[in-house]
């Protein structure tokens, strides 16, 4: 008896090889031993005689006749092994054999008998019966399942990554990944940017995060570091004439990580000659509108645009995610005189008061919104203050009895409150109400279940050129040293660097930074003039940065650039929550692979070698 599949659920429909990929699985069926693809074979197939190569899924013994499902990257085929039809010896293959063996079969597609179709399954009409088997080697038993949907933790995961990618969810991103890496490859070349590589050892050169450093054998005592990008490399190529050039480069910054930031990560790295800022924008949205089709998403064009400072005020952020509202509301000016000593000192001390009106959370009880008020002092707030109107109609509030009737009613104005909203408060300095009013708008999103399920892309631009970093005490480069001040600020630079723009522009999508850059300073004098306010000496700027500032006076065109984050992209647009899903071997939280072991000790004559004893 034929076994009945069609209640089963396939474990594998990854026919998304097929739909993406036809012309290249046919080259490469071209020239390979196996004539068709597991994942591929339909009904037009049946009486065609096929090689196919793959993994046991699964088998099945069913009344003297074995069912085995065969993978390979494509998808499943279910493979007959019937005794009237194959000798001993190859029915006996056919009872050994376990799941995770690699294994070769020859044999003819056909139809399924009546009632065994398998309609879930893209190869659920056919199955292929084996007229020989060659057992290719055997498997250990899988620490975890090969398939989708496992609850096995990541660490065990990574120990056996290559067994993990054979779980389709896995290869998926692979493989998106790998689209969206040929369609740059396409957009960059069809617009005439040239692919330089940069050297991946380079010098240590102060670029915000901490280097990576590689001790030289040949020199004692010197270092090189791995790239935090290829910044001042392709800066240099535009010195060299290439006007534009692209790279998909790896970087390297030993920093904290996190979701969204690995240790070793990639970027499209992108520099231009002789553009401005609008000329750069236009471009790269061209080359972006290309990558983002190959993953199915088409925004329109050209992108909407905040300013650096209009995204602080209304999102909290310089990576809003514009999805949904709940958008930051100012209301110093009403608040700041009445009798809530709270809102009052903040704002006589300088500070803001700003409000969040979560639509239709206004009758949540006072647990739910304790849980959000432990949201805000978990960002260090020192407390939340709120207004429940709950859909009858009331004011529930610690808060109300302190507002006159004027201000009450211009808070409501404000803020557009209708019965069934609830209005969050924060009282501090600007910075730090920012800093807790936009976790605690997504903490709302999650909360209020916005639907967040489509992308939005959008231009953050003119950072401020500097910030001044409390625990060094002294000016840093919001953006890199790099950056060209706007033409305007320029006369601030020494009087007030705080108040100098400068020509930036990052790429966020779904809040998050999927791309930053920033036109350049091109002259020497210009340069040194930063790297001055920054707080270096001539010296010090001469002895770090020389070979930039001589390339620069040997005419240096106008030039800028931007980088984009690869994994950042893939994750956003596969739907993935850590960008360690879109790496083939990336590493965990610590830092480390748990397959390989890295980072590990090494040998004492290694280390005398590069001449390092430890401490
Ligand atoms: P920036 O430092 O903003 O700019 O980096 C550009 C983009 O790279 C991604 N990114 C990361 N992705 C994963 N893990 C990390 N640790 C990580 N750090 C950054 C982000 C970010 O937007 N040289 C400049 C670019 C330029 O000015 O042209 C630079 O590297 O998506
Ligand atoms: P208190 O008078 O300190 O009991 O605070 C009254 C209300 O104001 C409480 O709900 C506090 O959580 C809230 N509150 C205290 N400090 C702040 C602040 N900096 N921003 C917003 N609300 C605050």
């Amino acid at each position: 008896m034929e076994p009945n599949n069609t209640d089963k659920t396939p474990r594998h429909t990854s026919s998304f090889l097929a739909d993406t990929n036809g012309e290249a699985l046919q080259l490469l069926n071209e020239h390979c031993q196996h004539s068709v693809i597991c994942g591929q074979l339909t009904a037009t197939d049946a009486g065609s005689d096929v090689t196919l190569t793959g993994w046991v899924d699964r088998r099945r013994d069913h009344g003297g006749l074995i069912f085995v499902d065969l993978r390979d990257r494509s998808g499943v085929t279910q493979v007959v092994f019937d005794p009237e039809h194959i000798d001993a010896e190859g029915f006996a293959a056919g009872e050994t054999m376990r799941p995770e063996w690699v294994i070769l079969v020859d044999g003819k597609v056909r139809l399924r008998p009546e009632g065994t179709v398998n309609p879930s399954m893209p190869t659920g009409e056919v199955e292929v019966l084996l007229d020989n088997v060659k057992i290719l080697n055997s498997a250990k038993t899988p620490p975890f399942p090969i398939e989708d949907g496992i609850d096995t933790d990541e660490l065990t995961r990574l120990r056996w990554r290559y067994l993990d990618i054979r779980r389709p969810e896995v290869l998926r991103a692979l493989v998106l990944r790998s689209k969206i890496t040929a369609a740059i490859h396409r957009a960059m070349d069809k617009r005439g940017f040239i692919e330089v590589e940069t050297p991946i050892l380079g010098r240590s050169t102060p670029e915000g995060a901490r280097d990576f450093l590689v001790p030289s054998r040949l020199n004692h005592g010197n270092f090189y570091a791995l790239p935090q990008s290829p910044q001042l490399f392709k800066q240099l190529l535009m010195v060299g004439g290439i006007e534009r050039y692209y790279q998909i480069a790896r970087c390297f910054r030993d920093e904290d990580l996190r979701a969204d930031r690995q240790p070793e990560f990639t970027q499209l790295d992108v520099e231009m000659s002789f553009i401005d800022e609008e000329d750069m924008l236009g471009l790269i949205e061209g080359v972006m509108a290309d990558v983002f089709a190959a993953a199915g998403f088409h925004p329109s064009f050209p992108l909407k645009r905040l300013s650096y400072a209009e995204s602080m005020d209304r999102f909290g952020n310089d990576r809003p995610d514009t999805r949904f509202g709940l958008e930051l509301v100012d209301v110093s000016d009403i608040v700041g005189k009445s009798g809530f000593k709270v809102f009052a000192s903040a704002v006589a001390s300088g500070g803001v008061v700003k409000a969040i009106n979560a639509k239709g959370a206004g009758d949540l009880s006072r647990g739910e919104i304790d849980k959000i008020a432990a949201v805000a002092t978990d960002h260090g707030a020192k407390g939340m203050a709120w207004i429940a109107f709950t859909s009858k109609g009331e004011a529930k509030s610690p808060i109300v009895k302190f507002f006159s009737e004027a201000e009450f009613t211009a808070l409501r104005e404000r803020l557009d409150v209708q019965d069934g909203d609830l209005v969050l408060f924060g009282a501090d300095a600007y910075d730090e109400v920012c800093f807790v009013l936009s976790a605690v708008r997504l903490y709302l999103a999650d909360l209020l279940k916005i639907d967040r399920s489509h992308h939005e892309a959008i231009w953050v631009m003119d950072f401020p050129m500097f910030s001044y970093d409390e625990e060094s005490h002294r000016h840093v480069a919001n953006h890199h040293p790099f950056t060209r001040i706007k033409d305007e600020d320029l006369d601030k630079l020494e009087s007030d660097p705080l108040a100098c723009g400068s020509y930036s522009y990052d790429m966020v999508m779904d809040g998050f930074e999927i791309g930053g850059g920033t036109l350049r300073i091109h002259t020497r004098e210009a340069q040194l003039d930063v790297l001055k306010a920054l707080g270096f000496s001539e010296e010090e700027a001469l002895r770090q940065f020389g070979f930039l500032l001589e390339a620069l006076s040997y005419g240096a065109p106008p030039h800028g650039g931007i980088a984009f984050g690869l994994d950042r992209l893939v994750m956003l647009l596969g739907g993935y929550s850590s960008i360690r899903d879109t790496i083939a071997f990336p590493k965990t939280s610590s830092g480390g692979d748990p397959m390989t072991g890295a980072p590990a000790e090494v040998a004492g004559n290694q280390l005398r070698d590069v001449g390092i004893r430890l401490a």
